[in-house]
């Protein structure tokens, strides 16, 4: 009998696995003159838990038959978008960061002016690919889906540079919970749920009650997301992290266990993950892919 832990797997690696081949075939479909072009294979293609691609496709498994085709363009688009904010937030002019999934960062591979052109051009590719008939197969998508799921996109992608500002201008001060908070939920939380919501709003329409439950299910993971990060930065190790363990002490971010202590902290994210599974409760069986990703989130050690 297949554990918890077999099926989280299972989930995820399906998922990392059918990324893997999408995003390779959408970074093929447009010409990309070098050295940007290994930059961008460099900032996309080495490693990643591809967590926001597997939220979309386990929020498009709770209907089946649903228009893969839109779900397959939206997980792409938000990975591109989310390696595009990692490739800038390693900067030297933000957060300095010499290695990044196990390897040098964009910049240290490629130098500052190519990486900075890297994450530019991921971020138009994001809504290319996403406008695109890529992966198409049967009938168009619906244009009014494509054109909700653009905003979802650019909402989420605004706030996360929001919520970067934010971040840059907290280092070396005291912030308070509620603005903490803040940062956060703009930073990460906003693209964590517009993976589910873009994936959302091709199975479900407009005024569905799923829709406001999914999303409430998807903020309280993606703030738990940020604290994890934050936690995980001081207790786990760099071989494990691939990424500089202990930096955000280092640069005195502000974070929740600076804010609350690490313990707090730990509790905290446990909290907010338990809000999350009550949420999805609603959706009972059907929810079974997003409980099982919300369980290895809860629980991941990077
Ligand atoms: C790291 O995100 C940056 C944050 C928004 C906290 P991930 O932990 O999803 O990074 P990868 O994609 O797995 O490398
Ligand atoms: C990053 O937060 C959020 C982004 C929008 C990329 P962090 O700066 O804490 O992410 P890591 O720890 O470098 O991955
Ligand atoms: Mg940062
Ligand atoms: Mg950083
Ligand atoms: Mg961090």
């Amino acid at each position: 009998m297949s554990s918890s832990l077999d099926i989280q797997n299972n989930v995820l690696s399906a998922a990392q696995q059918r990324i893997q081949q999408d995003l390779l075939m959408a970074l093929d479909a447009l010409a990309i003159p070098e050295p940007l072009k290994g930059a961008v294979h460099h900032a996309v293609m080495l490693g990643g838990k591809r967590v926001r691609p597997a939220l979309a496709y386990a929020t498009a498994s709770m209907k089946p038959n649903s228009n893969y085709a839109a779900v397959r363009r939206a997980a792409v688009a938000i990975e591109l978008i989310h390696c595009y904010s990692l490739a800038h937030d390693d900067l030297p002019c933000m957060d300095d960061d010499l290695l990044r999934r196990g390897q040098p960062t964009c910049h240290v591979a490629y130098g500052e002016d190519t990486a900075l052109l890297a994450g530019d051009i991921l971020q138009s590719m994001a809504f290319e690919i996403l406008g695109s008939r890529l992966f198409d197969q049967g009938p168009a998508v619906d244009a009014s889906i494509v054109l909700k799921q653009m905003q979802i996109l650019a909402t989420a992608s605004s706030k996360m540079v929001c919520g970067q500002v934010l971040d840059l201008q907290a280092e070396g001060k005291r912030v308070d919970q509620e603005a903490l908070e803040n940062i956060h939920r703009n930073k990460t939380g906003a693209l964590i749920s517009a993976a589910v919501m873009m994936s959302a709003i091709t199975i479900f329409d407009g005024v569905d009650v799923a829709l406001p439950k999914l999303r409430e299910y998807a903020q309280a993971i993606g703030l738990a997301f940020q604290v994890q990060d934050d936690i995980l930065d001081i207790t786990a190790e760099t071989e494990v992290l691939g990424k500089t363990a202990g930096k955000d002490e280092l640069v005195e971010k502000s974070t929740y266990p600076a804010l609350m202590g690490l313990d707090k902290a730990i509790e905290y994210a446990k909290q907010l993950h338990d809000q999350a599974f009550e949420t999805l409760e609603y959706f009972g069986d059907s929810a079974e892919e997003l409980v099982s990703i919300s369980k290895f989130l809860l629980e991941r050690k990077k």
